[in-house]
């Protein structure tokens, strides 16, 4: 034998001079729910370990999060019924939630890179991500509500907006509002290849903004498809797209890697509310180790080809990657 492949193996000292994939704080993107209130931590029921915060709480997560060294949080708000509505009304409102919780995370820790979800779910009586007109969710009318939202949340301060919506050309509108506004600073981080995926389950827990009817595959991609994944994203990028996103991340490991090889701008995979109580679960049956089993995943994602990674497990990697 002239080659014994165990040699580069043999112990943690050797392993870790040949690791190729190493997690760091800066990988990461915290998603934070956002709710009315003050002094509200609310632990969201299909995912343990999980909250929802009023602004003041937040405002200390955010704190938190950047003395750990995480760089990036990204906003979704949980909206009142009353205020919900077929035209995203609320989304625009400049003492809205959202834009509340921007000015608040940017006061909280000033260098954090804050990031906005811009969709309509939230604040979609009919729970979809755009604007509907009998059964359809029609793209054109809710792009423009895009572009205005994306606007407003850069008013308030956010650093990069991140449509998760999946409408036709609604990244050019952002860009081309953003631009109009003189908002030349901020960027936009693309859902690209957002697939329509049962993982999201969870989330819309959180948010409460499940589909009051049908469902959405008409605007998120089919899961069979990994051509239209790359057809999205090059769009995206050519319409203006700083970042782009793959959503699933671990079922969709190929994308990200089909992506990272055909783009120059940086790649980030969003590890799913479901993935996330997948994990909580079997930990919590005793059937998977959850501390081997996020940084397996993690580092999994990041080797497929992630630059970013938004998971509900930052702040629980980094005190591993700390250990
Ligand atoms: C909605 C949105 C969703 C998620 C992020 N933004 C849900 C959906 O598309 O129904 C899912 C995030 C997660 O599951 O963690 N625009």
């Amino acid at each position: 034998m002239i080659r014994r492949n165990r040699i580069l193996r043999n112990t943690p000292a050797i392993r870790a001079m040949v690791a190729e994939t190493i997690l760091t704080p800066a990988d990461f993107i915290a998603p934070l729910f956002v709710t009315e209130g003050k002094g509200v931590k609310e632990e969201i029921a299909s995912m343990p370990g999980y909250y929802r915060h009023s602004l003041d709480l937040m405002a200390k997560e955010v704190k938190e999060l950047w003395q750990l060294g995480i760089r990036s949080v990204l906003l979704f708000i949980k909206c009142a019924d009353e205020l919900k509505d077929n035209k995203g009304t609320e989304a625009l409102n400049p003492d809205g939630l959202m834009q509340r919780a921007i000015k608040t995370a940017k006061e909280a820790a000033p260098g954090m890179v804050v990031m906005t979800d811009v969709a309509l779910d939230p604040y979609s009586s009919f729970g979809h991500d755009g604007i509907v007109e009998g059964e359809e969710i029609v793209n054109d009318a809710t792009v423009n509500v895009l572009a205005e939202m994306s606007v407003s949340h850069a008013r308030a301060g956010a650093d990069i907006v991140a449509p998760s919506d999946m409408m036709d050309g609604r990244i050019l509108a952002i860009r081309e509002a953003l631009e109009d506004n003189n908002f030349t600073k901020t960027g936009i981080m693309a859902y690209s290849a957002k697939y329509a995926s049962c993982f999201y389950g969870p989330f819309r827990d959180a948010l409460d903004s499940a589909p009051g009817f049908g469902d959405k595959k008409t605007y998120q991609m089919d899961y069979a498809n990994a051509r239209e994944a790359l057809k999205e994203t090059l769009m995206d990028v050519e319409e203006g797209a700083d970042i782009v996103m793959v959503k699933p991340a671990m079922a969709y490991l190929d994308i990200i890697r089909l992506i990272k090889d055909s783009v120059t701008v940086p790649v980030s995979a969003y590890h799913v509310s479901g993935e996330y109580a997948m994990i909580k679960a079997a930990a919590k049956m005793g059937w998977l180790n959850e501390e081997k089993a996020v940084l397996e995943s993690l580092t999994s994602i990041k080797r497929a080809g992630a630059d970013l990674i938004a998971t509900y497990f930052a702040k629980d990697a980094v005190h591993l990657l700390n250990q």
